[in-house]
């Protein structure tokens, strides 16, 4: 994985498509997860992150962070500081149990892609998705929609609930990614943490029985 060393000028405008297809205000839809058989395709292969990468955790956080810090809660410099014990610790709850789940996309042996989620403690059948990222080499080729895949697979193993995220309301290219596996606009909004002066929106999906 190519290591990312400083930080790009990036804005949501320059990834915006010339004529969005935005998903709109619906009720909260069904999910539609692809079965476990898609998630590895000609070129990539989506895995549940292993307890000891911690390393390749880090790397691929940090150099997302980096990439598109518009796009995230959370910044680059916040997170530079962890340790690689509590990168270690992140991958370990990430890679078993059943409370948290990290996937990456590698293309050999590069980290191309990341998403993780995790259950809310007081009940677990509500999902979180957080840190979805493709890298921009890799982008439009399928590898964001089969980790989103890879997360509604995780949470459905629990049974019915709910999978929901926060996303910038001028990402687009997130929310058309969203949109395209079933999941719908709430109402609710909040500034972006790592930028106030932005909105982030609420999307939610129905996991079914
Ligand atoms: C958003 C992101 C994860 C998409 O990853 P990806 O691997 O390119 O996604 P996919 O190839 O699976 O695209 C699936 C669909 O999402 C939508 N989409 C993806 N990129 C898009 C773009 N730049 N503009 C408009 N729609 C886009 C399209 O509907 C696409 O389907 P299509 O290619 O058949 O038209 C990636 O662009 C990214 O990492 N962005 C920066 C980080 C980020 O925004 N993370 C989300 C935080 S909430």
């Amino acid at each position: 994985m190519p290591a990312t060393t400083r930080r790009q000028a990036h804005s949501p405008r320059a990834h915006r498509p010339s004529n969005p297809q935005t998903a709109r205000w619906g009720s909260v839809a069904l999910c539609r997860p692809r079965r476990a058989s898609t998630l590895v395709a000609v070129g990539y292969l989506i895995s549940r992150i292993k307890g000891q990468d911690g390393g390749v955790l880090a790397e691929l956080r940090l150099a997302a962070l980096l990439d598109t810090p518009w796009a995230f809660a959370s910044t680059y410099e916040s997170e530079l500081g962890l340790s690689l014990a509590q990168w270690s610790e992140r991958a370990r709850r990430g890679a078993t149990g059943g409370d948290a789940a990290t996937f990456v996309a590698t293309e050999g042996d590069h980290g191309v892609g990341l998403v993780s989620a995790f259950r809310a403690r007081d009940d677990p059948s509500s999902v979180e998705l957080v840190s979805m990222w493709t890298a921009p080499s890799a982008r439009r080729r399928g590898i964001g929609s089969a980790l989103v895949a890879a997360v509604l697979n995780w949470a459905a193993e629990a049974g019915p609930g709910r999978v929901s995220l926060w996303v910038a309301e001028d990402n687009d290219a997130a929310i058309n990614l969203y949109a395209a596996q079933g999941f719908t606009r709430t109402r609710d909004t909040q500034p972006l943490p790592s930028d106030p002066v932005r909105m982030e929106l609420r999307m939610q999906c129905l996991l079914g029985t």
